[in-house]
C-alpha cells in the first residue's frame, strides 16, 4: 500500500460519561474527592465534579463542546481499587467513588506525559503548559536535543508499519515546515499533539465535513486531509472551527500567523469585541479582536448556545471588507459578496 492510498483513520466513538441519556439523569451519585465529600448528578464527570469543587485539573484534547476522546492523558487521577489511572475529563462519578488528583502516581504520569510531549512538539503556544512542566518537574531534555525538522512532505509520506528506526543522538519530534496552501489559515503540524480536537470539529461534534483526520500510525501519527492533497484540493470549506478547538496553535487564522512572525501579536492590547455576523439570518455571535484600531481575528464565544464557538467561511474569515484590505486570490471572502 502506498502512502498515497492509506486509509484515514475515523474515530471509534467511546460511550462517555456525557451521553444525552446520562446528562438528563436527576440521580445523584456519592464520591470522595481528595478527602472531601461530593455529590454529583448522574453522569457527571470527574473532571466536572473537580470543577464544581474548584479542584483545577489540567487538559489538552478536553473540551466542553466536544465528545472526550481520552488521548493526552495529562488529566488522569487515581481512583481507588482501580488498577490503571483513569482520564478525569471522560470517565463519570459512581457511588462511593475514591478519587485522588494529585497522587504522586498522578504526579508521575502527567510528568512523563508532558515530558514525551515538550521533547517531541513545539508547544510555545500551547497555554499553561509551562506552568504544567514548572509544576510537575518535568524534564524533556532529557530525552536529548531535539531532532531537526523533517523535509516538507516527509510525514505525510510515511506508510504504515515502516518505521525509521530512532536516532540515539537525538528525541525524535513531528517538526516539519509549516503548511501554508491558502489565504486563510496554516497548519503547523510541529505544534500538534494530536489530540484530535480539530478532527472532532470537523467532523461528528460540529461541521461534518470531515476534511482531515488522522493518518498513519505510532510515532508517524498526523493529520492529514484525503490523501495529504492540500486543504484548497481537500473537502475544506474553510469554517476555521478546527482553529478554534486547537489548543496548540498548530492551526492558526493567517492573520495572527503573519502578526506572530513579525513579532507583532500582543494579545494584551488588544480588545474583544462581539457583535452579531452580518451576512445571514441565523444571527451568530463574532467576537472581534481589534489591534490597535485593526480587526486581526473572529471568533465565536464557546459558551454561546446557538454558534458553541462554531462559524462558517463568512463569519470566520469574511470580515475584511471593513477594513477594506484584499480579498484573498480567488476568492468572495472579504468583498461582502457573500
Ligand atoms: S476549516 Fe472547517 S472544513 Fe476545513 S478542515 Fe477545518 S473544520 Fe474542516
Ligand atoms: S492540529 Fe491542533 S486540534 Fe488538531 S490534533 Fe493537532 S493539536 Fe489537536
Ligand atoms: S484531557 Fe482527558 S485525556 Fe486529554
Amino acid at each position: 500500500m502506498t502512502a498515497a492510498s492509506q486509509p484515514l483513520v475515523q474515530l471509534q466513538r467511546p460511550t462517555h460519561a456525557t451521553d444525552q441519556s446520562r446528562r438528563m439523569s436527576t440521580r445523584t451519585i456519592s464520591c470522595t474527592i481528595d478527602g472531601t465529600p461530593i455529590s454529583v448528578r448522574e453522569g457527571t464527570t470527574i473532571f466536572d465534579a473537580c470543577r464544581q469543587m474548584g479542584t483545577e485539573i489540567p487538559t489538552l484534547c478536553f473540551l466542553d463542546t466536544l465528545h472526550p476522546v481520552n488521548v493526552c492523558r495529562v488529566c488522569v487521577v487515581e481512583l481507588e481499587g482501580a488498577r490503571v489511572l483513569v482520564p478525569s475529563c471522560s470517565r463519570a462519578v459512581e457511588e462511593g467513588m475514591v478519587v485522588h488528583t494529585n497522587s504522586p502516581r498522578v504526579q508521575h504520569s502527567r510528568k512523563l506525559v508532558l515530558e514525551m510531549l515538550a521533547s517531541s512538539v513545539d508547544l510555545s503556544t500551547t497555554p499553561n503548559v509551562a506552568e504544567w512542566i514548572a509544576e510537575y518537574d518535568a524534564k524533556p531534555e532529557r530525552f536529548g536535543p531535539p531532532a531537526p525538522p523533517a523535509p516538507a512532505g516527509t510525514r505525510d509520506a510515511s506508510i504504515a508499519g515502516h518505521h525509521a528506526p530512532p536516532n540515539p543522538d537525538f528525541a525524535a519530534t513531528v517538526a516539519e515546515p509549516t503548511k501554508i496552501d491558502n489565504d486563510l489559515y496554516v497548519r503547523d503540524y510541529a505544534k500538534c499533539i494530536l489530540c484530535y480536537k480539530c478532527v472532532e470539529a470537523c467532523g461528528p461534534d460540529h461541521q461534518n465535513t470531515f476534511a482531515i483526520a488522522v493518518a498513519g500510525r505510532g510515532f508517524d501519527a498526523h493529520i492529514s486531509t484525503e490523501f495529504a492533497v492540500p486543504l484548497p484540493e481537500s473537502a475544506c470549506v474553510y469554517c476555521g472551527n478546527c482553529i478554534a478547538v486547537c489548543p496548540t496553535g498548530a492551526l492558526m487564522a493567517k492573520t495572527e500567523f503573519d502578526k506572530r512572525a513579525a513579532g507583532n501579536w500582543d494579545e494584551s492590547r488588544m480588545t474583544a469585541t462581539d457583535t452579531i455576523c452580518p451576512y445571514c439570518g441565523v444571527g451568530c455571535t463574532l467576537r472581534l479582536h481589534v489591534d490597535e484600531g485593526e480587526i486581526v481575528k473572529a471568533t465565536s464565544p464557546l459558551e454561546n448556545a446557538i454558534t458553541q464557538g462554531n462559524l462558517c467561511i463568512k463569519g470566520r474569515f469574511g470580515w475584511r471588507f471593513v477594513q477594506n484590505t484584499a480579498a484573498p486570490a480567488g476568492s468572495d471572502v472579504g468583498n461582502g459578496r457573500h
